[in-house]
């Protein structure tokens, strides 16, 4: 693998485009919008030099990362990529639709990952004629700083696509672990009913938000508490993940519960919208 496509330049697109970058790939981003393609690359560059400033990176490896990115809005400087990876709007649709035409423009050879976090992989793959290359490579917000990304396998992926998408995996300085095509793969079925509970947990008036975040980061370690994680990951996504989830097993587990629907009718989605559980400033 030597050049690597990354669909979409939102908090992930771009997180996974700057990983790749600074493994040593020749990576092409893709935006909707010169604009998004704009915002994106503000974005690396802002990350980068976070990572300099927090010396994770040395300055000319900064420089020699940037110079590795280049950005399109055209599927078609996609064609010679050796994987693409794709980190776009979690809407199935959008998504068949995308990979549909990018079947039609990239080279046979070409491995399709879906970053997704919890749509239906296989799905994805039967709009292409290439499932046996196609697989799920799922990465933690924020991308550069969270080692684990989750290898998913449809029951269409070969054997030699699951093995090159984990070294590729590898080779981005990450350490992936391999799952199977189930809504959620392995951290989101563990994460996201634990997470929904702690709405619950202050909607009954179990604890204070301050008070259920500090037991779970003092009590057992966690670097967020789960009402500041929600902020972070975001009120809006974590409830369509849930409703996703809910869909595919059918458990009260994974349902959402009302005030989480409520705040995110309100627009309280987090630190993206300035409120969440939380305010944030600025
Ligand atoms: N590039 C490289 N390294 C960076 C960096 C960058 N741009 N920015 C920060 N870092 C490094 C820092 O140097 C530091 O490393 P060190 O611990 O070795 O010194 C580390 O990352 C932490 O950075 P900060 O000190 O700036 O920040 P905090 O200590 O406040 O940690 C956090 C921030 C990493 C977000 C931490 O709070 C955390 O781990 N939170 C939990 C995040 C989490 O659970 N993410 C998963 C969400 S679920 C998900 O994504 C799945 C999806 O499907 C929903």
């Amino acid at each position: 693998m030597r050049k690597v496509g990354v669909l979409g330049a939102g908090l992930m697109g771009s997180g996974i485009a700057e990983v790749c970058a600074k493994a040593g790939y020749d990576t092409v981003v893709r935006e909707v919008s010169e604009d998004l393609v704009k915002k994106g690359l503000s974005r690396i560059e802002g990350s980068l030099s976070k990572a300099v400033d927090k010396g994770k990176l040395a300055a000319a490896d900064r420089d020699v990362a940037w110079k590795r990115i280049s950005s399109t809005t055209r599927l078609e400087d996609l064609a010679d990529c050796d994987i693409v990876i794709e980190a776009i709007i979690e809407n199935l649709d959008v998504k068949k639709e995308t990979y549909a035409a990018l079947d039609r423009i990239c080279k046979p050879a070409t491995i399709f990952c879906s970053n997704t976090s919890s749509l239906t992989i296989t799905e994805m793959s039967a709009a292409t004629q290439r499932a046996d290359r196609f697989a799920g490579l799922h990465f933690f917000n924020p991308v550069p700083v969270m080692k684990l990304v989750e290898v998913v396998r449809t029951i269409s992926t070969s054997d030699e696509t699951a093995s090159a998408v984990f070294e590729f995996a590898r080779s981005l300085g990450k350490e992936p672990i391999r799952t199977h095509d189930n809504s959620g793969f392995i951290v989101n079925r563990l994460l996201v009913p634990y997470l929904l509970d702690a709405v619950r947990a202050l909607e009954e008036g179990v604890g204070t938000r301050e008070d259920i975040d500090k037991g779970m980061e003092l009590g057992c370690g966690h670097p967020m508490g789960p009402l500041k994680l929600l902020d972070f990951v975001g009120l809006d996504t974590t409830y369509a993940i849930a409703e996703i989830m809910f869909d595919e097993y059918r458990e009260k587990r994974f349902a959402a519960p009302p005030l989480l629907k409520r705040m995110v009718l309100a627009g309280r989605y987090g630190r993206k919208s300035g409120r969440g559980f939380y305010e944030y400033g600025g």
